[in-house]
């Protein structure tokens, strides 16, 4: 028999684990120990006895941590998300720890929280949920758009992306996208055009975000690429917030250049989001201000929160440690 494989598991919660335990965790030969708090450099030492950490988008596996993890004997990082920004892979390879992660789960749930954050932030929900309940049933400032005979662009025509595509082609709009790998053949099935950055830019009513974080996407939308947005345009981000420089989607937004923002991810997120500050004062000064804003609606990356998407994780994760208990040397699949 095969011997049981020890993984931890970081920054998790409730939802986290009773997705693990559903996919019978326990009765695959994989002993799971999960913590709340997050992997870094300086709480690696808990990885201690464990063959594999499992970890999510905001744990920090940065060199100083992949080189605790190696003294510990750790042979397997595997990310329960799609971004591996993350990760130091460099650092992970020279260890020779494999990286893993979970390519694909449910695009659809990101690309409709896509859609919902759009209607939401121009129909102004959010505002009329709490005014209704607070008995003022009045219109005033409630004011929206057709998103029906808009352009919309994509940045990014992945998974996600092709899915919000395909969503918002039922709204009637116009799709423009921007992708250095364009896929013709999908386009042409949902009347989409590909164009330059800049044309994107220029020419979309709403921009959507749905490209990874790298060193050449850091920063995509910045002063002078807001600055080429049409006047009030709405940019929705849902992929990873330092996409976006803050600081001149802030500035864009009180010249009123930015008609509307939307973002499921910010770029100082780690410590803030998935976590209940409520009852402290918020340090960080920039989310302040973006939280002032009567056309900047913040949800705290939650576009992948889905039972569907819960349990894909979880299976594909849970098959990830399976190949390591079966004693795979991991090539294929790894992204070292
Ligand atoms: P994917 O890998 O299927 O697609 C990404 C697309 O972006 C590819 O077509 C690629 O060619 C394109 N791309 C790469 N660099 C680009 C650039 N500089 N400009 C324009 N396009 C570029 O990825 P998928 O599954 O569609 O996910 C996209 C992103 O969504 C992930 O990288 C992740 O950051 C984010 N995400 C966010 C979640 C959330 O809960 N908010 C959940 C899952 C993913």
């Amino acid at each position: 028999m095969k011997p049981v494989l020890a993984v931890t598991f970081y920054d998790t919660k409730p939802y986290d684990q009773k997705a693990f335990l559903d996919a019978a965790v326990g009765e695959q030969g994989i002993k799971g120990h999960f913590y709340d708090f997050r992997l870094s450099a300086e709480t690696a030492a808990s990885a201690a006895g464990c063959e594999a950490v499992c970890v999510f988008v905001n744990d920090r596996v940065d060199a100083a941590c992949v080189e605790v993890l190696a003294g510990l004997g750790v042979r397997l990082i595997a990310l329960r998300c799609a971004g591996f920004n993350n990760v130091d892979l460099a650092a992970a390879k020279a260890h020779g720890i494999a990286v893993v992660r979970v390519p694909a789960y449910s695009p659809h749930a990101v690309a409709e929280h896509t859609v919902a954050l759009l209607l939401t932030l121009n129909r102004q929900i959010h505002r009329a949920y709490n005014r209704v309940r607070d008995l003022n049933f009045s219109l005033h400032g409630l004011v929206g758009f057709d998103v029906f005979g808009k352009t919309v662009g994509i940045i990014g025509t992945g998974k996600i992306g092709q899915v919000a595509a395909e969503v918002f082609c039922g709204f009637g709009v116009r799709l423009l996208g921007y992708d250095p790998f364009p896929k013709p053949e999908w386009a042409a099935s949902c009347g989409l055009q590909y164009v330059s950055l800049d044309e994107l830019l220029a020419a979309s009513d709403i921009v959507s975000l749905h490209l990874p974080l790298t060193p050449q996407s850091k920063y995509l939308i910045n002063e002078q690429t807001v600055s080429r947005m049409k006047r009030g345009a709405i940019l929705i981000n849902t992929s990873r917030g330092k996409l976006i420089d803050t600081t001149a989607v802030i500035d864009a937004l009180k010249t009123g250049h930015l008609g509307g923002v939307a973002l499921d991810v910010y770029e100082e997120e780690e410590g803030i989001f998935f976590e209940d500050h409520s009852g402290r004062p918020l340090q960080d000064d920039e989310l302040s201000r973006l939280l002032t804003f009567p056309n900047v609606l913040i949800t705290s990356h939650q576009a992948f929160l889905t039972h569907e998407a819960l349990a894909q994780i979880a299976s594909t994760t849970l098959d990830n440690l399976q190949r390591l208990r079966n004693g795979e040397t991991w090539k294929e699949g790894s992204l070292l």
